[in-house]
């Protein structure tokens, strides 16, 4: 039943549950055409009990059989599309009682892939945030936590394995080719951390002991074809388990965990109870098959997941409100993970610098557009909606903060006391700060704006130095992107940089709306460095000089704002239309041939900003100005530095086993970004040596980056590789993924029929699957969402198709296309004639009566 005026969920009407579970045993028949779910539950008074209130009981498209409470056939209840609700409880709900209840869902039908699903053939679940109400009636809500009893059942050679949470305590062959697995989860859990996997799937395994000497059983589960792509999977496992332990002292709570791999899979992947569920694409790699970036992919999403057991598992949100709690924490936790193993200081750097890129790519537009929110929003219609850059990586920045106000120390202080104090409870985002206040003796009532106030907060920086007095000044304003925000609490690290570098770094806390801090005895004009790091996510208004910025480009010591001095030296050329001068190509000469310098920094040192960015620092958007302004400038770096480009080529080959360190992946990168160069500079002439370094790679890095150099410059090669590529990884899906991403992502060529033709014909390809979300997303979303230059036509054709696509994959996969309505977010940032065919695009959705909740959101939020 879908009602006109959409339903907004509030945070300040949280309320406790009147009912909540103690025991709960499923009893689970599977087949993809009828499944038959057998539940039964122990129900108790809740925190919020009145006697005589009804249980009600979230469900979605499930078929209702049967209800029995205490044994007996129960006849006072209403059925509704989204509840049942069950009145005339015993002794009106005051003691615990039992409810039984049977339904029946249809996995094969479900290509929403919330709650059950088949892909494959093979059993999957997915009930993070809302999915379980579509496996059986249930209080669907984080704060109810149960203790689960499973039993599987399905037909042994259809379904060999049967796998859920926790601990394997029996099996069992029953009639007619079925067989019957009970597993049993020794601690309690909200219905969103529930997973079984069933079907033919194989897994290698691993045995550990942990920091208490216990024995765990590790095992990552795929298809039988793919289990010789486990072993960086398992290996990061490893890995994050001894990271916890070290770094929090944290310990894997269980005899077993499992990973699982499924090819369809809306998100990265799910951190159930010991049945974490993964998106292929983060589990499976090998070194023909993978990048490099899938290699840093899978250790970081492998760490994410299993960071989760503590934060978000054992520890748990009150609310759908408070995601952010788990989620930004874990990713800050992986972050780290992800640092520490690159295993120097340069190495974290280069980490920190591609966080960032990320943070300000995606979510600085997010945080200026029309589906901005705080990483603790107040409202929502779909949840689904809120699994956002804003939650999850400005919700990192967020708890990073923490740590460099408290220090390392003293934020290991705090996250000790998060756990004494919350083991095992569902709670909220200030019981967190809490902990962290508490635990270092400091007053953070003032920091709690970041977790209330949406935008990105901007900083102005003016300096003034009295040579005579020896002092410099500084002086921060703050101002919000909002009216009628506080001031926030900002952690800036900074240092002033002299000739004689007795300057030390320091931490400057800008907690008023202005401030100023007074330096004495400063020898000469010094250049500033400041948000050091990046210690706080802001945006710096600072007019820095050229002369400045290039002594921060060519000698910061913070590798962090060198990365940042050339950004904003890049950004001004491209914005102003400017090709390099000579000063800026002798800065970039000195900077490739540095000795010292860590390949993987040079390549992001020379690797410009994205276009998404640059279009926030725009009044009004050209994106056809942008793309070529930002083109020239490349075309003007490949040019003048060819020789360098060349020797950096032969220099940067790293012969013999491949491997998916960080270190060799830097010099592939910078080898990679060469070529690339070279392939700018003159693609007829560099052309060859691309297809030869395509031919003979042993690594899939090496070959997609010679295949993406030759199709990005459309060289005549760029064909026939593309067919050979094709059809040397036809059976592999995610190199297929690869290969529809690449022609979607092409920027437009002279002389080339525009990237959207390609489309609209991989479209039609035969492997292109509309219920696949990484197919989608490698086609459509790489198309509309990640190539700005082939999507911005001012013929209004890339809008055109988008508005298909979304109202094309409603139907199918609200979350994938709630995803892709997105892709419009900023038009009102956009020149004519964009910005009307962006408005008609966006009317043509919203003029669709059966939109999902999820797309109605997104688009009513961009219209209003
Ligand atoms: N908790 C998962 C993670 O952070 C994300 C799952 C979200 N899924 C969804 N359908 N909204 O790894
Ligand atoms: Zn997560």
């Amino acid at each position: 039943m879908k009602t006109d005026l959409p339903q907004s969920f509030r945070r300040l009407e949280y309320r406790p549950p009147n009912f909540t579970f103690g025991k709960v045993a499923l009893d689970i028949a599977l087949d993809p055409a009828r499944t038959i779910v057998k539940s039964s539950l122990e129900v108790l008074p809740g925190p919020e009990f009145k006697p005589g209130e009804p249980l009600v009981l979230q469900g979605q498209e499930l078929e209702f059989v049967s209800l029995r409470i205490n044994g007996a056939a129960h006849r006072h209840f209403e059925l509704n599309p989204e509840s049942i609700t069950i009145h005339s409880l015993p002794n009106e709900g005051r003691e615990a009682f039992m409810v039984e209840i049977i339904s029946i869902c249809v996995p094969e039908k479900n290509t929403s892939l919330m709650g059950l699903y088949v892909s494959n053939g093979n059993f999957f679940t997915q009930c993070e945030a809302e999915g379980f109400r579509k496996i059986t009636y249930f209080l669907d809500r984080p704060d109810v936590m149960a203790r689960y009893t499973v039993t599987l059942r399905a037909r042994e050679t259809e379904c060999p394995v049967l796998l859920s949470n926790g601990n394997l305590i029996h099996k069992e062959k029953l009639p007619n080719g079925w067989h019957s697995a009970v597993w049993e989860d020794p601690f309690p859990k909200p219905s969103y951390l529930f997973a079984l996997v069933a079907g033919k799937l194989e897994c290698i395994e691993e045995t550990i002991t942990t920091g208490s000497g216990a024995k765990k059983l590790l095992q990552i589960w795929v298809e039988p074809h793919d289990l010789n792509k486990t072993r960086h999977a398992m290996d990061s496992l490893i890995a994050s388990i001894h990271w916890d332990e070290k770094r929090y002292g944290l310990e894997l709570d269980l005899e077993r965990f499992m990973i699982v791999a499924v090819g369809d899979f809306n998100m990265g992947a799910m951190e159930n109870k010991g049945l974490n569920i993964f998106n292929t694409k983060y589990v499976l790699a090998q070194p023909e098959t993978a990048t490099d970036a899938d290699f840093a992919n899978i250790e970081s999403v492998v760490g994410h997941e299993y960071f989760h057991n503590w934060t978000g598992n054992r520890v748990t949100c009150q609310d759908w409100f408070q995601l952010s709690l788990k989620e930004g924490l874990t990713v800050f936790r992986d972050q780290e993970f992800s640092a520490d193993q690159m295993g120097s200081e340069s190495g974290r750097a280069v980490k920190r610098i591609e966080d960032v890129r990320t943070l300000r790519q995606l979510q600085f537009p997010e945080d200026a557009g029309p589906m901005a929110h705080p990483i603790r929003p107040d409202e929502y219609q779909e949840i689904n909606n809120f699994y956002t850059v804003t939650v999850y990586e400005k919700g990192a920045e967020v708890v990073r903060m923490y740590q460099t106000l408290l220090g390392v120390d003293g934020f290991r202080k705090g996250m000790d006391l998060y756990f004494k104090r919350h083991d095992g409870q569902a709670v909220t985002c200030e019981d967190f700060l809490a902990a962290m206040a508490d635990a270092n003796g400091r007053d953070l009532t003032q920091f709690k704006n970041w977790y209330s106030q949406a935008g990105t907060p901007r900083v102005k920086v003016e300096e003034h130095y009295n040579e005579a007095s020896k002092q410099y000044v500084l002086t921060l304003t703050q101002s919000s992107a909002k009216v009628n925000q506080q001031p926030f609490h900002i952690p800036l690290k900074m240092r002033l940089l002299t000739s004689g570098d007795d300057q030390k770094e320091q931490l400057l806390e800008l907690t008023q709306e202005k401030q100023s801090w007074t330096f004495e005895n400063i020898s000469e004009k010094p250049v500033l460095s400041i948000n050091r790091g990046f210690s706080a996510p802001i945006i710096l208004d600072f007019v820095q000089d050229e002369a400045d910025l290039l002594t921060l480009f060519s000698s910061d010591d913070d590798a962090f704002n060198r990365w940042e001095a050339g950004q904003k030296l890049a950004m001004q050329f491209i914005l102003d239309n400017r090709l390099p001068g000579a000063q800026l190509i002798a800065a970039y000469r000195t900077l490739l041939l540095d000795p010292d310098l860590d390949p993987a920094f040079k390549e992001l040192a020379m690797t410009l900003p994205a276009e998404a960015y640059l279009y926030e620092q725009c009044a009004s958007v050209d994106p056809q100005n942008i793309y070529s302004a930002r083109r020239a400038f490349r075309h003007a770096i490949a040019t003048e530095l060819r020789m360098e480009w060349a020797a950096l080529y032969q220099q940067m080959q790293t012969p013999g086993d491949f491997s998916p360190d960080g270190v060799s992946a830097g010099k592939r990168s910078l080898k990679n970004l060469a070529l690339s160069m070279l392939l700018d500079a003159d693609v007829a002439i560099w052309s060859a040596m691309a297809v030869n370094q395509y031919q003979n790679a042993n690594n899939m890095t090496d070959r997609y980056a010679a295949l993406s150099g030759l199709v990005v410059n459309g060289s005549k090669q760029a064909g026939i590789c593309l067919r050979d590529f094709y059809s040397r990884f036809t059976d592999d899906a995610l190199v297929i993924d690869k290969w529809f991403a690449l022609q979607a992502s092409r920027p437009p060529i002279a002389g080339v029929e525009p990237t959207l033709v390609d489309v609209m014909r991989l479209r039609e390809h035969e492997a292109f699957k509309l219920n696949n979300p990484n197919r989608v997303r490698s086609v459509i979303h790489a198309f509309c969402m990640g190539n700005p230059a082939s999507f911005h036509q001012a013929d209004g054709s890339g809008y055109a198709f988008w508005a298909d696509a979304v109202l094309t994959l409603d139907p199918i996969n609200p979350q994938v296309a709630a995803r892709l309505a997105r892709g419009l977010d900023r038009w009102r940032l956009f020149a004519e004639p964009y910005q009307s065919k962006m408005h008609a695009a966006l009317e043509k959705v919203a003029a669709s009566k059966t939109l999902s909740a999820d797309v109605r959101e997104v688009i009513s939020k961009a219209l209003a």
